[in-house]
């Protein structure tokens, strides 16, 4: 699977979730078998370029290649500027949000709500592409299905992007109109395949390895990309990646295992958040990793109490050691289904403040 002449490890991607998909998290998911992590949306508003949330997404530190910058907005000459910003700053891909469903966004014309306005939409991606190209920086492009159900206009925007120069194509398998409600289909996925050269990958709804195996041959897409059913499971890679290789299930990871990475994963969280933040946005989290856990839903109340890394830190350990001591693997996790309660988690009020805040 190549993006340009870029060469990724495999065809596994973790889908951008602003406020989700930092650099700890997206670090996690590509050691666990994730062969594609796009950063969170990157604001093509230059006066909070400087801003703490902005410098913090726009930090690769040690992260491994390709790396790979999602930029969203509402005005061509900005879309390239902000292209040319992240370049300066070390992305190899630049990724253009034409997905995001919040309504402020919306209002504003950005992320998915472009979907309507085809020559804007067209605008951006040229002046994106150009941008990029002198650096030989390939454009990828993510987007929905169309902006309602009697305008699903993704086959023709994505003939359109491609021969802008785009490179590769994402599209999440719901209209604007959907949010995140209903289910995820995917024969426009497949036409948009048929459509173009360029590679295509599917999103939307993938929760198991069997989703996975049964949407790539559904569509014919190039790749998949996984977004809610990796939050507290970002092992959900590997196991995809074993199942698609082998036909076989791998067994639930050891207790031992998920208590290492997820004190791992918490110790980069704050490291980039400062104590502060650290504590309050780790909390999303690891209520995500314990929640199908026994006794998950009453530590989660009680460690939202919880106001100190450390003391949030020492909970974790003490949490995974008293399962230790009841289970040597985690229980089998059942198809989470992209859960109606995940969906409450990230109810539009949290994804219109991501959103807004990067358009
Ligand atoms: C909390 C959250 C934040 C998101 N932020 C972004 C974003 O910044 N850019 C984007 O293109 N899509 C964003 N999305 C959409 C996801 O990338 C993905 O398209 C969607 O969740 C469907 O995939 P899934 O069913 O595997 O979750 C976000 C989704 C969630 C749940």
């Amino acid at each position: 699977m190549q993006i340009g002449s870029i060469a990724l490890d495999n065809r596994l991607f973790v889908a951008p979730m602003a406020g989700v998909t930092d650099r700890p998290f997206r670090m996690l998911c590509r050691r666990l078998g994730a062969g594609y992590a796009v950063s969170e949306m990157v604001t093509s508003r230059k006066e909070l370029w400087g801003s703490l949330k902005t410098s913090r997404r726009a930090n690769h530190e040690g992260e491994p290649g390709p790396i790979a910058v999602q930029i969203a907005g509402t005005d061509a000459a900005m879309m390239a500027e902000a292209a040319q910003y992240n370049i300066d700053r070390g992305a190899q891909i630049i990724d253009i949000n034409m997905g995001c469903p919040a309504k402020k966004v919306c209002n504003k014309w950005a992320g998915s709500a472009l979907m309507r306005d085809e020559p804007l939409a067209l605008e951006i991606a040229q002046a994106v592409v150009e941008a990029a190209a002198p650096h030989g920086v390939p454009v990828t492009l993510k987007m929905r299905t169309g902006w309602s159900h009697d305008h699903r206009n993704a086959v023709k925007l994505a003939r359109d992007f491609e021969a802008a120069g785009v490179q590769m194509l994402t599209v999440h398998g719901r209209t604007r109109e959907q949010g995140y409600k209903g289910h995820a289909e995917y024969d426009t996925i497949s036409a948009v395949k048929a459509a173009v050269r360029v590679p295509v990958v599917a999103n939307g709804d993938v929760t198991s390895p069997e989703k996975a195996r049964d949407v790539l041959a559904a569509t014919g897409a190039d790749a998949v990309m996984v977004g809610r059913a990796a939050q507290g499971r970002p092992w959900i890679f590997r196991e995809i990646g074993h199942f698609l290789a082998t036909g076989e299930h791998m067994a639930p990871p050891l207790v031992a295992e998920v208590r290492r990475l997820l004190l791992d994963h918490l110790h980069e969280h704050y490291a980039l958040y400062g104590d502060y933040s650290g504590v309050r946005t780790a909390r999303k989290h690891i209520g995500w990793y314990v929640r199908a856990l026994p006794g998950g839903e009453a530590f989660r109340d009680a460690m939202n109490r919880i106001e100190d890394c450390k003391a949030q830190w020492e909970a974790v350990a003490a949490f995974f050691d008293a399962l230790g001591e009841r289970m040597e693997r985690l229980p089998v996790q059942a198809d989470t289904a992209a859960d109606e309660s995940r969906e409450d988690d990230n109810n539009d009020g949290e994804l219109e403040e991501h959103c807004s805040s990067a358009a």
